[in-house]
This record gives structure tokens, C-alpha cells and sequence, in this order.
């Protein structure tokens, strides 16, 4: 039998990370963070003294490192650059613009496809991203398109990076958000986009169970069609 995949993008902080690891446990699928493979080799270049801007110097990192993704006794995504496990260093805020720029460049893009097709051939996936209904996965049997509005999702990022212990300031992530929001939906190679057969759902106001009801209703019903 293929494999099912579920495919949730949308603008960074709609919680899609949060909900899609939900779904995924719900459905006994494996869930799939394909943001974070961005954020292993933004890591790579910022750690290399390279802006993650430079498209020539940045595919020079890529072709010179191993990125690999795996599953912990925890059942929880980690991302491993040339063998060390990076799942926490790839979350502060250097990190997260460092992404949004590695991501802009069409190179990377095609290159780290193949990680992200093969994971869906050999499982049942959840997975979340900007264009996973769009390009990588453009079969995927439901298709999500998650947003909130930019407060929302900045007080919610907040929140998550206070937990954390990085210190932040509420203005200083709405600008963040807004300006990622800009870079993601504006670049010319895959910009975030909803897919014309996903189905919209704003989470601005809802509680996280509230959210994870009506996906996961609206995603047994597709389907089982
Ligand atoms: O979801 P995230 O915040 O971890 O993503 C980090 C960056 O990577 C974000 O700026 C958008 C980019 N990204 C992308 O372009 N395509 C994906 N499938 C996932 C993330």
C-alpha cells in the first residue's frame, strides 16, 4: 500500500510544529520538522563565520557537511550535523534568521528535497514546512495551510523562548516574525503559499486542544474518502 502523507504549512509560529507532532501521534504517522534541516545548515554557515545569505559560500557548507535526522528514545525529532546532535543550538533567534535566509536559495532547496521525499516513501508522514503541499509533497492525501494572526503568533513565540530562559522582548519578535513573514511569502524559489487543494485554518484565538480537535477531525475525514 503507498504511503499516507499529511502535509501542514504555514508562517513560522501558527504552531504548526506543535500540532503536526500531535497529529502525527494521533495517527501513529511519523512526523516530520523539515524546518529544522533549514536550521541545521544555517547553523553550519553561522558556525563557519558565512552569511547565510551568500548563496556561493552557503552551498560550499552544504556540500561539506552531513546532515542527518533521526528519531531519540523519546520518539522526538533530533537533527545531527556531522554526527553531533544540534537539536537544541538550532533554536535561538541567530538560528531562525540564519533559516530563513539558507532557505531563499534554490540550490539548497532541490538538494534537501531528496531528504524530505524519501522520508514520506518510507512512511506514513506528517509533515510541516512552507511548501510541503506545494513542492515537495504535492500528492500528499490532506493538505493544511495553518496561520494566526502575527501578535498572536509573536506571543506565542514569546512565550515559548521565555520558557525557554533566552531573553527576549514581545517587540522585538513581532518584528522578527514580520520580517521572516516577508522573506518566506516574497522569495522568488518555493515562497510560502497556501496550495490551491489545502484547506485553511486559522488559529488566532484558539486553544492548542481546540486546534488539535478540528484538524484532527478534518484530517480522519479526508481521509477516510
Ligand atoms: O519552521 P521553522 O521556523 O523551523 O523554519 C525555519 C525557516 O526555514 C523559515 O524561515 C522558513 C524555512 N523553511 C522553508 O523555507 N521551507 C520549509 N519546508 C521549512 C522551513
Amino acid at each position: 500500500m503507498s504511503k499516507k502523507s499529511i502535509a501542514i504549512d504555514g508562517p513560522s509560529g501558527a504552531g504548526k510544529s506543535t500540532l503536526a507532532r500531535q497529529i502525527a501521534k494521533a495517527l501513529g504517522f511519523l512526523y516530520v520538522d523539515t524546518g529544522a534541516i533549514y536550521r541545521t545548515l544555517a547553523l553550519a554557515a553561522l558556525r563557519r563565520g558565512i552569511d547565510p545569505a551568500n548563496s556561493a559560500d552557503v552551498l560550499e557548507v552544504l556540500h561539506g557537511i552531513k546532515i542527518d535526522l533521526g528519531y531519540g528514545a523519546d520518539g522526538l525529532q533530533h537533527m545531527y550535523l556531522d554526527g553531533a546532535d544540534v537539536t537544541e543550538e538550532i533554536r535561538t533567534p541567530a538560528v531562525s534568521a540564519g533559516a530563513s535566509a539558507v532557505s531563499a536559495i534554490p540550490a539548497v532547496r532541490t538538494f534537501l528535497m531528496d531528504m524530505q521525499r524519501d522520508l514520506a516513501a518510507s512512511r506514513d508522514v506528517v509533515m510541516d514546512g512552507r511548501d510541503i503541499g506545494t513542492v515537495v509533497l504535492p500528492g500528499a492525501d490532506v493538505k493544511i495551510f495553518l496561520t494566526a494572526t502575527a501578535e498572536e503568533r509573536a506571543r506565542r513565540r514569546y512565550e515559548e523562548l521565555l520558557l525557554r530562559g533566552t531573553e527576549v522582548d514581545y517587540e522585538t519578535v513581532l518584528r522578527d516574525i514580520v520580517a521572516r513573514d516577508e522573506r518566506d511569502t516574497s522569495r522568488t524559489a518555493a515562497p510560502l503559499r497556501q496550495a490551491e487543494d489545502a484547506v485553511a485554518v486559522d488559529t488566532t484565538g484558539k486553544s492548542q486542544e481546540e486546534s488539535l480537535d478540528l484538524l484532527l477531525n478534518l484530517i480522519r475525514r479526508q481521509l477516510a474518502q
